[in-house]
């Protein structure tokens, strides 16, 4: 017995350093919306996640099954099938580990995002619902806009069913970070793929914050206020700089699905035991009086979102650029209680 104790201490740093070892865990996922313009190319980057064992492509239409037909093709591990109509949802969500929701309309040009609200806030409470119902321990990435009010309708969906747990929701705001990360180092250089620049209050408009003077690394020579300014206001205006480039043919859809998937790949491994996976999402927070729930870094592990980091220092424009989309954040959260409440 000695002997094997030894041998296993041996092992025991080779098992550490094996780079495949993170990989070992396969998690089921289901995709809610999989014959859409963000389902599907987010569908087969999910079939080519290595920590994704058992995909479920679930859609309205039937086209969910010649999408699970065509992404099954691709070789990776990940069982693919597809589910269609509300008598396959449950089936679908069966022992799910994470769920991504990016069911509902997309804007059109001079739409708000809150425009969408009328269809897509019944859409999201009832896929909700389902989840409450059959995967209760999943965790939800929410797409589905206006995602500052259906997070918080997710939310009271959750609380009617007794299963909310704040760690297990989170509105994908990572598209915003994308954005930055690509529009900062185009203008100031650096590396897209490395730069870190939080994006921090809401997912519409001003309620999208940039954190310009957190960059790292810092841009030489670092942002004048006219560069701040203006590389906020594209970050802000990124979604409807590609619904006026669509020209009414739909919204960000596969800049979105890169978006969607780098962010379930992060929770995956947090899920995996990973430790220090950082990303920007809308969880529920404490950070800002007023805001029930608030994007910023959060550090993801087993449970979900372990932990909701602070802001940081803000620069003077960004302390106001706060202070100005708290009334709009704050109106949008409550107008997603206010229906969930009345219509649950
Ligand atoms: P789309 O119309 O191309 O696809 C939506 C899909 O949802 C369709 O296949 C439709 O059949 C399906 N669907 C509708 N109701 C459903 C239901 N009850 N159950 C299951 N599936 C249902 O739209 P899209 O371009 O993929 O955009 C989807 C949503 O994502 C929109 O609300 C859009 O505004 C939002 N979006 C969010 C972000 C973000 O950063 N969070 C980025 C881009 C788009
Ligand atoms: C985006 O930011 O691209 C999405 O929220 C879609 C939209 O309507 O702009």
């Amino acid at each position: 017995n000695r002997r094997v104790a030894k041998l296993a201490a041996h092992l025991q740093p080779q098992i550490r350093r094996d780079p495949t070892a993170a990989h070992k865990a396969g998690f089921t996922v289901a995709v809610l919306g999989a014959a859409g313009g963000i389902g599907q190319p987010l569908s087969l980057l999910l079939k080519r996640c290595p920590l994704v064992a058992d995909l479920r492509l679930y859609d309205v239409v039937p086209l969910a099954a010649g999408v699970a037909a065509d992404v099954s093709h691709v070789n990776s591990r990940a069982d693919t099938r597809g589910f269609h109509g509300p008598s396959q949802l449950p089936l679908a969500l069966e022992g799910c580990d994470l769920v991504v929701i990016p069911a509902g309309v997309p804007r059109k040009p001079g739409m708000t995002r809150d425009d969408l609200f009328n269809i897509n806030a019944g859409i999201v409470r009832d896929l909700v619902a389902a989840c409450a119902k059959t995967c209760p321990n999943a965790v939800l990435n929410v797409i589905s806009n206006p995602v500052n009010s259906t997070v918080p309708i997710a939310a009271e969906v959750l609380k009617d069913a007794g299963v909310y747990d704040p760690r297990r929701l989170m509105g994908v705001t990572h598209l915003d970070v994308m954005r930055a990360r690509t529009f900062v180092s185009r203008s100031k250089g650096g590396d897209p793929n490395t730069i870190d620049i939080p994006v921090v209050g809401g997912h519409a408009g001003v309620t999208i914050l940039p954190l310009l003077s957190q960059t790292r690394p810092f841009p030489k020579g670092g942002f004048t206020a006219e560069e701040a300014r203006a590389l906020t206001h594209r970050i802000q205006n990124g979604g409807t700089e590609v619904v006026d480039a669509k020209a009414g043919a739909g919204s960000a859809t596969l800049s979105m699905a890169a978006a969607a998937a780098e962010f379930a790949h992060s929770v995956l491994r947090g899920l995996n035991g990973e430790r220090n996976v950082l990303e920007h999402a809308f969880v529920e927070s404490r950070l800002v009086p007023g805001c029930a729930f608030f994007a910023s870094k959060v550090r993801l592990g087993r449970v979900g979102v372990e932990k909701v980091l602070g802001l940081g220092k803000l620069s003077d424009a960004e302390a106001a650029g706060l202070k100005a989309l708290t009334p709009e954040l704050s109106a949008s959260i409550r107008k997603g209680f206010d229906f969930a409440r009345a219509s649950i």
